[in-house]
């Protein structure tokens, strides 16, 4: 099957293919002997560029560790993920940093925000910690997206459930990935 394909023209790091992500045959097992899991069972799926898609499924059935494997966050027991053209599986750590980094916005299940920052220093720190300056209108125009301009200066815990989910939001927006 073919699919029409709108690249988006916000000036992301990504590349042109119609796919943004692949898996092929990847396996994910967690432990061994008894408690091994096997949470992907040679999975194959193509993950079209520009366009939403939904990863549906009962809990505990893998969606969240497929994420974690097609996003670079956590390493397949076999099989590859490739983003763009490259294949990560396999890739040295260093590379894979730089790749995450650059090119993959990722909002957790759970939303790993840091306690003691304030929002807006949980938004822009991964760009800290890369040394890079946040582009000032792509940053503003994200955190007003997400409805969060009057709460920058709060930490976590002084924020809502959501607002919290949405400070993850805009820090995976923010670099543009
Ligand atoms: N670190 C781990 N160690 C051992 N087993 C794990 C680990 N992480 C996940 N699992 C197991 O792998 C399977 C898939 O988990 P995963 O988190 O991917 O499910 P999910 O589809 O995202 O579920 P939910 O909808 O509840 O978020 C589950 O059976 C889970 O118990
Ligand atoms: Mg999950």
């Amino acid at each position: 099957m073919t699919t029409a394909v709108t690249i988006p023209t916000h000036g992301g790091t990504g590349g042109a293919t119609a796919v943004a992500a692949r898996a092929r045959q990847v396996v994910k097992a967690y432990g061994s002997g008894e408690t091994r899991v096997v949470a992907l069972d040679s999975v194959d799926v193509d993950i079209a560029r520009g366009r939403f898609t939904a990863i549906m499924g009962p809990s505990g059935s893998g969606k969240s560790t497929l994420m974690h494997c097609l996003a670079g966050l956590d390493t397949v027991t076999g099989g590859q993920i490739f983003l763009d053209e490259t294949e990560i599986t396999g890739l040295k750590d260093k590379k894979l940093t730089q790749l995450r980094r650059d090119r993959i916005g990722f909002i957790f299940q759970a939303f790993n925000l840091l306690p003691t920052l304030s929002a807006i220093e949980n938004i822009t720190l991964p760009m800290d910690i890369a040394g890079r300056r946040p582009d000032a209108d792509w940053l503003r125009r994200v955190v007003d997206t997400v409805g969060l301009s009057e709460r920058l200066g709060h930490r976590p815990n002084e924020l809502s459930g959501g607002q919290q989910q949405r400070v993850a939001v805009a820090r995976a927006l923010a670099a543009r990935p």
